[in-house]
């Protein structure tokens, strides 16, 4: 991640770039995306990711796929894992998260078919807990994760980490589980659902202690309906009310990026001066 570029603050300790738009977000997201590829590639002879899915990074995943297109960037020497996924739900329909990948980057770029985890939202209800178990154990013994991107909830969530009563101590060990989604959640999911009553109500999710153990975080953020969400996370204090706010707790490992919508409610936000560009 570039220290010295011009849109980029320091708030808690965590890296901050707040971009004109939501291309900008997801060219510079990209654009680091393929250099812990190569960093890691470099290093071990492989990368492994943590891969986020919803609206937001639909177009870093439409730019990696055109840097792959165009011979740029290879994902044969990378390994994958997705964040989260309803459940249940089959890994054939078109509303998985399983389908979302294939359609947005793993069905058009190099990887491996082997290489591409994504938590099985058909797996029976008395296997679940040992299976999400065995999840977090593949990350581990695949060496960790380089990179974990991430999207934030309206709600703060990430992935399907959702608000909770939890001490901060207590949310930051929570593994990969099932999870009931918060009724921001289900409001927002009806857009892929299309009704309220359609709506998947619960989930399965990387958990927060997962995701705090990846090498490094890149959570993104576009849009004015994030920017109460992203202030909360960055600016307020560390809660499992929120819980992107439990990522202070690794800061020096997490880049936020945004643009200038998202970033409207942050205390020193420069969205009403010239561009920042
Ligand atoms: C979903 C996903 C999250 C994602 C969030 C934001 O609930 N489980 O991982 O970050 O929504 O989605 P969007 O990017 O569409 O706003």
């Amino acid at each position: 991640m570039s220290h010295s570029a011009p849109d980029a603050l320091r708030i808690r300790d965590m890296r901050v770039r707040i971009l004109p738009d939501a291309r900008a977000v997801s060219l510079a997201a990209a654009e680091e995306i393929e250099a812990v590829i190569r960093e890691a590639n470099a290093a071990r002879g492989r990368a492994v990711l943590g891969l986020a899915t919803g609206s937001t990074p639909e177009g870093v995943y439409a730019r990696l796929v055109e840097r792959h297109s165009a011979g740029e960037l290879s994902f044969r020497d990378v390994t994958t894992y997705n964040l989260d996924e309803y459940y249940p739900i089959s890994p054939a329909d078109p509303r998985s998260y399983r389908a979302y990948m294939h359609r947005h980057l793993l069905g058009r770029v190099d990887i491996a078919p082997n290489r591409a985890h994504l938590l099985d939202g058909s797996v029976p209800e008395s296997a679940v807990a040992e299976y999400c178990a065995a999840f977090d154990r593949w990350i581990e013994s695949d060496g960790g994760l380089d990179l974990q991107l991430l999207g934030i909830g309206r709600n703060g969530h990430i992935g399907f980490n959702e608000p909770c009563g939890l001490s901060v101590a207590e949310a930051s060990r929570l593994r990969t589980r099932r999870v009931e989604l918060h009724p921001v959640t289900r409001a927002d999911a009806v857009r892929e659902f299309g009704s309220a009553e359609a709506v998947i109500p619960a989930a399965l999710t990387l958990g927060v202690a997962t995701i705090l153990a990846a090498r490094s975080i890149l959570i993104l953020a576009t849009g004015a309906h994030k920017a109460e969400a992203v202030a909360a996370a960055l600016a307020g204090p560390m809660t499992a009310e929120v819980p992107a706010s439990l990522l202070q707790s690794v800061a020096p490992r997490v880049a936020w990026m945004l643009d200038r919508g998202a970033a409207g409610a942050l205390p020193d936000a420069p969205a009403a001066g010239p561009p920042i560009v």
